[in-house]
């Protein structure tokens, strides 16, 4: 309370002073529509991170019943899992799985460990599940996690901050598997899913963000789409370490 009290009074002062610094945008975007982000800021500017936590809850609660995730995807991310990172696999990750059903199939097909991964409190409702903010990683996941799946990277409020702590936590030569489709793709400002991107212009912010930690292996398309999709990949990130 004290701090928001005494970022008015700044505020305040400089917009006396005429040195205010401009407002943020709510949106951040490409120009040529490639890429949008939605901020969550407060009426001072800063991140709002209660309303970004309460809009994904929301969202989460609302669609309890829907799977976006499809099992021959799954199946497929799990051959590319295989063929990338090698064996041993023991220690999986999927991020924002709602009712976990990645994490069932990718656990079946590889035979080993995976843990799903929800920001909303319905992750305990569902078997490997739990609440957490995909944008922290745990000490014990830090280097030591084989593989790592998302399709709902879309829902991050800072992606490149993300990916490095997704990255962050793979085991050197692990792999992070991500699933974009066209409805991944900037059609509408949403705050439900803030990140909207085109497919290249994912693939060249991941390579830039990778600073040398990880390496983009892969862009293959995936067997089945979701219904109304028009494209849909797998983007398989390596973590850097070992050579395959
Ligand atoms: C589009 S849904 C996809 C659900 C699931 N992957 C599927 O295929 O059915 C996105 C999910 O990500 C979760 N989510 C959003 N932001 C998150 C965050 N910061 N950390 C963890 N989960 C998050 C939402 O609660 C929601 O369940």
């Amino acid at each position: 309370m004290t701090r928001k009290i005494w970022r008015w009074c700044r505020r305040i002062w400089q917009a006396l002073r005429g040195t205010a610094p401009p407002a943020a945008p709510p949106v951040e975007a490409n120009e040529d529509g490639s890429m949008t982000l939605v901020r969550f800021l407060d009426e001072s500017g800063q991140f709002n991170y209660d309303q970004y936590r309460a809009v994904q809850v929301e969202g989460n609660l609302r669609k309890l019943d829907r799977v976006w995730a499809l099992e021959p995807n799954l199946k497929f991310a799990a051959e590319r899992i295989r063929r990338w990172a090698g064996e041993p696999l023991v220690f999986g990750l999927c991020h924002g799985t709602r009712r976990g059903l990645e994490q069932r199939w990718l656990a079946q097909s590889l035979g080993c460990q995976v843990l799903g991964t929800d920001i909303s409190e319905s992750a305990t409702q569902f078997e490997n599940s739990i609440q957490w903010d995909f944008h922290q990683a745990k000490p014990e996941w830090l280097g030591s996690v084989d593989f790592i799946y998302s399709n709902s990277w879309d829902h991050s409020f800072d992606p490149e901050t993300c990916m490095q702590v997704w990255l962050s936590c793979l085991r050197p030569g692990g792999v992070c598997v991500l699933e974009h489709s066209s409805e991944h793709e900037p059609i509408s400002v949403r705050a439900l899913d803030p990140f909207k991107v085109t497919l290249p212009v994912l693939t060249e912010r991941l390579e830039a963000w990778g600073r040398g930690q990880w390496t983009l292996r892969e862009v293959v398309e995936t067997p089945s789409r979701v219904a109304g999709a028009t494209s849909q990949h797998l983007i398989v990130l390596q973590r850097t370490g070992i050579e395959s």
